[in-house]
């Protein structure tokens, strides 16, 4: 039984050494003798998909189609082999909370117990391949699929999506970062021609995908679907043959989105594998011969038109994820499904994920034996999440809602009323009624907590209407939708001891009535038992410990790639001239004073940072400092550690993040934090000189608990 605990000490094993269980050497021994043995049609069918979420075996060879599946935060409803959802019920999964409630932990050995739930459960269904972790940089917070990402910041990225990959892969199923590259818009994702600066893309865009390659050591990559510079990312000579395979020596597979090949030659010699989906123009009886990676490269190849050796490179790369996902020799471990263990590692993901934002005069946490009465309000109380967003949507063995989990903590001493104040009903307007008759259940009540946000689309099918935080969409602008903000104030008026929680993959514009409200949560899209976790947090069970991944701004004009950049492009193009100013980089440099900022959230404890010490050893620094809790609760303070370099041929932002560690202390306990800053976390890339540079001159270090909280700062110069 794979226990949070247990998967806790692997990961703390993992992330110093990697373990290989057979070498390289002999694994491409086999694969060499197994692709002789094959014929061209053979070879040709395994490039391309053989149903909706398989591509081609070789049966004769013994050698299975590759299964995949979706998606990043789960196991997806069964598909059958024509796209449609299979009528069963032995398909509901571990909902796990969306990547992003995962990146606000900012524990990367809990992102390693994730991905073991998600490779355990895959092995189990009989999955090859989970389509996921998805990491493209949140760069606008309109994207409709932020919730399914990480963070603004690649360094946080990088470190997440390390442990996520290691705890699938180490479940015998391969990982499949995703969608490579600068993918960072919805609106007009299938055709959208991304141009941005050689800096822009090596400091912000491709690290996540450089950590998962080389650390991560991930099987599988997605091309995603826009364009990069004029080519089609997926088929993308610069991004999957010039870096991804030669600078970075990816040696697994690249699979593309589904319907992202365009032409043949160009994904044959640009680095695609496996071209799936593109059969969505053809269902539904799909002819896979006539994919772009169909029979025309059988006649392609017979013809001397194209070297047998660029289909062999494909197939060996398949093979090798074969290989080691012991898909081929069926020795993978069987996995397990919907274990009380999986739904404790959904509820510790959440608990730690869920960030306080604001509380005056600790209206949180709620005193079980003070309080009678609380008025839940909100339509998103009561609404699972689980099977809206699109291609990540769960068929989840059970939602626990905010409303249940607060139901059921609160228990029968304390008089629990609801009213939905709003309907989820695209374009509605303020209903003045529920509004009314939620104001009133506010009034009778000793608090009242309003659960309100962003949503998905409903069920399987309509994941776009009403859907504001989903695949294909992206948000009209960052006002909450249905009347949510004459709600927030009307129960504001009627009970000051009012808590808004909201849920959503990221920030939405309180300009309204965040500075009347007492306390502020932000849920993110908690999975499973995201009730029970919200609901521990604001009795206090769980003292929070999550910190913002992403910068909420004040309101969608401050946002650089609205402001500085381009968004979302005009029809055909769009010109990413905010650069590296993403995220904090540009609110700290452009002195921008966000609404809540990249790293932060609090805690029901309070924590002292001292002693700092920076010494140089070479070309990197340690770090070195003393955090205490100084409060009354045991808790956990993410301490961040950031770098400005003062003075430096090209412009740099304000602040880079460059190290951060978790630290779990008991009341009045303290804990000597050490964190090494190697040669890279000084560099930036110059692009004009188009190479990553280590300047001499000082750099400022500092360290506090969010971006907008430094609490010490050191020297160190080179
Ligand atoms: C979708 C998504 C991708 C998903 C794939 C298969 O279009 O972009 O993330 O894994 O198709 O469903």
């Amino acid at each position: 039984m794979m226990t949070i605990k247990k998967a806790l000490a692997i990961a703390s094993v993992f992330i110093s050494t990697n373990t290989v269980a057979q070498t390289d050497a002999a694994i491409n021994a086999k694969i060499d003798a197994l692709v002789k043995k094959m014929t061209v049609e053979e070879k040709v069918a395994m490039i391309h998909a053989s149903s909706s979420f398989t591509s081609g075996g070789v049966s004769r060879l013994g050698i299975p189609e590759l299964v995949m599946s979706d998606g990043p935060h789960g196991v997806r409803l069964e598909h059958g082999r024509d796209w449609n959802a299979d009528k069963i019920t032995t398909d509901a999964s571990t909902y796990l909370p969306t990547g992003v409630c995962l990146a606000a932990t900012w524990n990367p050995q809990l992102g390693y117990a994730y991905g073991s739930v998600l490779g355990s459960e895959a092995a189990y269904r009989g999955k090859d391949v989970i389509l996921g972790p998805g990491i493209n940089i949140i760069r606008t917070p309109l994207n409709g699929r932020n919730f399914e990402y990480q963070s603004e910041d690649p360094f946080l990225v990088s470190k997440m999506v390390v442990g996520y990959i290691k705890g699938v892969q180490d479940q015998g199923v391969a990982a499949c970062v995703k969608h490579y590259a600068l993918n960072n818009q919805e609106i007009l994702r299938n055709s959208i021609d991304v141009h941005l600066s050689e800096r822009a893309l090596r400091e912000i865009y491709l690290p996540g995908f450089k950590a998962a390659v080389q650390e991560g050591k991930v099987l599988t990559l997605m091309g995603s679907y826009n364009k990069v510079r004029g080519q089609w990312a997926t088929q993308n000579r610069y991004l999957m043959n010039d870096i991804l395979k030669k600078e970075w020596g990816f040696k697994g597979a690249v699979i593309s989105d589904w319907g992202a090949v365009h032409s043949t030659m160009q994904a044959l010699w640009n680095g695609c594998d496996i071209e799936m989906g593109t059969d969505l123009s053809m269902l539904p009886n799909p002819n896979y011969g006539k994919f772009f990676f169909g029979d025309t490269v059988t006649t392609m190849v017979k013809n001397g038109v194209v070297p047998e050796y660029l289909l062999d490179d494909k197939v060996k790369r398949i093979l090798y994820v074969m290989m080691k996902t012991s898909a081929l020799d069926g020795t993978r471990k069987k996995g397990q499904f919907n274990t009380k263990a999986h739904q404790e590692t959904a509820r510790k993901v959440a608990e730690e994920g869920i960030v306080l934002l604001k509380n005056e005069a600790s209206l949180l946490p709620l005193d079980k034996s003070k309080v009678k009465s609380i008025a839940v309000i909100g339509f998103n109380a009561e609404r699972p999440q689980a099977l809206g967003g699109g291609s990540s949507q769960i068929k989840a063995l059970y939602e626990i809602t905010p409303l249940q989990g607060i139901q059921s903590l609160a228990g029968n001493n304390i008089q629990i009323t609801y009213a939905p104040g709003y309907n989820i009903n695209r374009g509605a307007t303020a209903d003045q009624l529920s509004i009314n008759k939620a104001a009133e259940a506010a009034a009778n009540a000793d608090v009242a907590i309003v659960v309100g946000g962003w949503t998905h689309g409903y069920d399987y099918t309509v994941w776009k209407d009403n859907a504001y935080d989903a695949e294909d969409t992206d948000k009209p602008d960052m006002r909450m939708p249905f009347g949510q903000d004459q709600l927030i104030k009307a129960v504001l008026k009627a009970n000051p001891n009012t808590i808004v929680v909201l849920m959503g993959g990221g920030p939405i514009d309180m300009s309204e009535w965040v500075d009347q409200t007492k306390s502020i949560v932000q849920a993110w899209y908690p999975g499973m038992e995201g009730g029970n976790a919200l609901a521990k947090v604001l009795f206090g069970q769980i003292n929070p410990s999550g910190k913002l991944p992403m910068t909420f701004p004040k309101k969608l004009e401050d946002v650089p790639a609205h402001k500085l950049g381009q968004y979302p492009g005009d029809s055909v193009k769009v010109y990413y001239m905010d650069d590296i100013y993403v995220g904090y980089r540009y609110y700290d440099t452009y002195k921008v004073t966000p609404q809540f900022a990249f790293g932060h959230g609090l805690s029901y404890s309070s924590f002292e940072y001292s002693n700092l010490k920076v010494q140089k050893s070479g070309k990197s620094g340690t770090v070195t400092f003393t955090v205490r809790n100084t409060g009354k609760t045991a808790g956990a303070e993410v301490a961040q550690v950031y770098v400005k370099q003062e003075k430096s041929a090209l412009q740099r932002p304000e602040k880079e993040l460059k190290g951060f560690q978790k630290v779990f202390l008991q009341p009045g306990a303290s804990k000597t934090v050490t964190i090494t800053l190697n040669e890279e976390a000084f560099q930036y890339y110059n692009d004009v000189q188009s190479k990553w540079v280590s300047e001499a001159g000082a750099f400022q270090v500092l360290v506090g608990g969010a971006s907008n909280a430094i609490r010490l700062s050191g020297k160190l110069s080179f």
